[in-house]
């Protein structure tokens, strides 16, 4: 019948325009940009949401808003979606929101319209209690717009500090990134970069220039190699997209989807119980010979599966991921290898932000420690050690979730407090018979108390035999009761396998109040 008819080429036409709007949108700044984007090595903002999600699971939101900017003839230039492709998906069967910047909209400019996408899928990721992922490709504020992508951002920041510790938030740089596209993953938990062709900087070289005079290139003022070494900005950076994303759905395993979530579990064939012969003989019997603690980490991690964090920046402390019997632990470790393990400013503020993620989110920490204490000499004290060190101390000390710490070698002086001791609240405080516990290592310690006998070479030596055997030793510490057991090493997966098993149902009180007064 006719009626039939038409109404059915009526729908055909409706679904049909869907689809139109649909490939309008998905096109984004059109073939010749995303040609340019493909040219530069980076891949478009869907084709990088495709790689992070499950195949087929991305629910995309809002690709039909555009802008409502007049200025500049703007009104002429709309493009759907406006430059930020948002919506949700699963990492692993497990929810996950994602917003992606689209470069070939605008350069991936901030507008009112763009802001309001994403702090739609912040609030959404908030009320959902699942982590959400930014990409970030992009400008900066759309100039066109001004104040109103200013205030924009400000909604946006806003949204990062009330989800702040309640769910993960991690941020993605693949690509340049200025303004307020450097601050907003400023204030989330992790900041990734990809390689030669990603840059984050406040002011860009051209302001740079303008403002100061320096003359500057993108890659040495904000390229993944300062960021990842001298600035300590982000925590990792990866050799292409492709490469990165697949280590972001790699994190998001070990992260909790919330604060009160608990770990996730994975089914893990590594025996808890596992021993490992060979780190009875890791500690080398000279006490000044650097090994590295790294192995320890892979040893005891199920599989040896460790995600490290900020792995070329203060490479004196080793910080991340990995599992013990299928569940997430935060692992914290002296790295003897470099500096000798030393607890420096940026060691103690990398390790302080790690530890505090992990007391926010009830992950674990495992703590293994060899440290000969705070770097001497005025480098650090100018630079504020007294503050930075302090950082360190305040996070282990206001932990709640279950700490398990091991001596291995060196716990001297008040690195030894710091280090997640039974003092700062360490649940369980296993040494290894290679433990040094003490004030200080034996010469200095002699050259101090026995000033007077420094020019007799025989009495020094002695003395030192005499500090060394007494002190130098996990058994002055043991006696107090401050190291719980000295153990096997080969038995240290083991042990503390159990120990986190017991703590399972650890509950702490503490007093109430606004909020603590972290020394920043
Ligand atoms: C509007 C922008 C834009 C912006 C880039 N585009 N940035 N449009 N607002 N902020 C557009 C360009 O006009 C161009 O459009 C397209 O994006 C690609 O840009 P190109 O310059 O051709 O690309 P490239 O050479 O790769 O350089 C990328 C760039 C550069 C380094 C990001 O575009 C740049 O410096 N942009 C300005 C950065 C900036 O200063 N932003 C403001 C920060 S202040 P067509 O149509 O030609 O493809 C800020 C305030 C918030 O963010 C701060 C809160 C704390």
């Amino acid at each position: 019948m006719a009626a039939g008819d038409s109404g059915g080429h009526g729908m055909k036409d409706i679904l049909d325009k869907l689809e139109r709007r649909r490939a309008a949108a998905r096109a984004g700044g059109g073939a010749k940009r995303i040609e340019t984007q493909h040219a530069r090595g980076k891949l478009t903002a869907r084709e990088r949401i495709e790689l992070l999600l499950d195949t087929g699971s991305f629910e995309e939101f809002d690709m039909f808003v555009e802008h409502r900017s007049s200025e500049f003839g703007m009104e002429k230039q709309k493009i759907p979606g406006d430059g930020v492709v948002t919506g949700w998906g699963t990492v692993n069967g497990r929810a996950v929101f994602v917003f992606a910047k689209d470069f070939t909209v605008f350069g991936g400019s901030l507008s009112e319209a763009h802001a309001a996408k994403i702090t739609k899928i912040q609030d959404m990721a908030l009320k959902a209690r699942a982590p959400i992922v930014g990409l970030f490709d992009a400008g900066g504020a759309r100039i066109q717009e001004g104040v109103a992508a200013l205030g924009g951002y400000g909604e946006v920041f806003k949204r990062n500090v009330i989800a702040s510790g309640v769910i993960p938030q991690i941020s993605v740089i693949m690509g340049p990134c200025a303004g307020g596209d450097v601050y907003s993953p400023a204030m989330t938990d992790f900041i990734f970069m990809v390689r030669d062709t990603s840059y984050m900087f406040v002011t860009g070289p051209d302001v740079v220039k303008t403002v100061t005079n320096e003359v500057v290139t993108a890659e040495e003022l904000g390229g993944a190699s300062v960021h990842t070494t001298r600035s300590g900005v982000a925590d990792g950076s990866f050799e292409n997209d492709v490469d990165c994303l697949l280590q972001m759905r790699r994190l998001v395993d070990f992260l909790p989807a919330n604060n009160a979530a608990g770990v996730p579990e994975w089914p893990s064939f590594d025996d808890v119980a596992r021993e490992e012969p060979s780190l009875d003989t890791l500690v080398p019997d000279n006490p000044n010979k650097p090994y590295d603690i790294r192995e320890l980490i892979l040893k005891v991690a199920d599989e040896g599966d460790f995600f490290e964090l900020s792995a070329a920046y203060a490479k004196n402390i080793v910080i991340g991921f990995g599992r013990i019997g299928g569940r997430t632990v935060g692992f914290v470790a002296n790295q003897p290898m470099v500096l000798a393990g030393v607890l420096d400013s940026d060691a103690s503020r990398k390790a302080a932000r790690f530890v505090r993620f992990c007391d926010a989110f009830e992950i674990p920490i495992v703590t293994f420690v060899d440290v000969p204490g705070f770097l001497p000499g005025t480098d650090q004290e100018y630079g504020g050690l007294i503050k930075h060190g302090a950082k360190l101390l305040f996070a282990y000390s206001q932990c709640t979730v279950p700490l398990v710490t091991v001596i291995t070698r060196k716990a001297f002086g008040g690195a030894y407090d710091v280090m997640a001791s039974k003092h700062v609240g360490g649940d369980v405080n296993y040494a290894w018979p290679t433990a040094q516990i003490a004030v200080m290592g034996a010469k200095g310690a002699v050259e101090i108390i026995f000033r007077s006998d420094i020019g007799d070479a025989d009495k020094i030596a002695a003395r030192t035999k005499e500090y060394e055997e007494r002190f130098l030793s996990p058994f002055v510490a043991a006696e107090r009761g401050y190291i719980d057991d000295v153990i096997m090493p080969s038995q240290t997966r083991r042990r503390i396998a159990r120990a986190l098993a017991m703590l399972r149902g650890k509950r702490v009180e503490w007093p109430g109040r606004k909020h603590d007064n972290l020394p920043v």
